[in-house]
């Protein structure tokens, strides 16, 4: 028994580093990348313009999953960004989770894990950093989207999955454990 554990979880651990030969066949493409010199003479990275100063992009200060359960979600659930949320749900997340968010979308309904329901009681009472977390890191199965979805798109997304599909206010903090 012991062993068989440890053979699913050697089995399970390229899912953790995104690692599957599959994670990034949509990153690895003929086209340019971003900062890469299209000047095969010149390779490697244009140097910065003087003075310039990073932008806030996919890079988060939010180490994992577990730190990202109590960040509070910056962005009030009105109707704008729940709109804006419906359309990155569309077009990022429809595909595994379906439109009623049940798990039941094309590639979704597939699946030997099925993508987990979005409209389950138990989401209710966690935090929106649980899905916030879940969005930018992923899970075993699900890949993460800190790289298609800006911090606070990821935010919107959230917005519209409490709203829409949980039908429920937000939840701002986890709740300490009762002792
Ligand atoms: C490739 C299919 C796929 C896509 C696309 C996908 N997910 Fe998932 N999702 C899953 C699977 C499978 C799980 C089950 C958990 C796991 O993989 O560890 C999951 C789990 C989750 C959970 C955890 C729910 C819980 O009960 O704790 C959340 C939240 C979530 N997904 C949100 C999203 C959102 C929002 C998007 C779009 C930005 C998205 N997912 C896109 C497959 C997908």
């Amino acid at each position: 028994m012991k062993k068989l554990t440890l053979i699913i979880a050697l089995l399970l651990t390229p899912a953790l580093a995104q690692a599957w030969p599959w994670s990034d066949d949509m990153a690895n493409q003929i086209s340019t990348k971003p900062q890469e010199s299209v000047d095969p003479a010149n390779p490697g990275m244009k140097a910065f313009p003087k003075r310039s100063v990073p932008v806030p992009g996919t890079t988060s200060l939010v180490k994992d999953r577990e730190v990202a359960l109590n960040t509070i979600n910056p962005i009030p659930a009105d109707e704008k960004s729940v709109v804006l949320g419906a359309r990155l749900y569309e077009i990022y997340c429809v595909a595994c989770h379906g439109q009623s968010g049940t798990g039941d979308g094309l590639v979704g309904a597939k699946m030997t894990l099925r993508p987990f329901d979005l409209t389950a009681d138990r989401l209710k009472t966690l935090p929106d950093g649980h899905l916030w977390g879940y969005i930018t890191f992923g899970g075993a199965v699900m890949p993460s989207y800190a790289n298609d979805l800006s911090v606070a798109e990821r935010w919107h997304v959230v917005n519209y999955v409490r709203r829409v599909l949980l039908k429920a206010p937000p939840v701002q903090a986890m709740m300490p454990a009762a002792k």
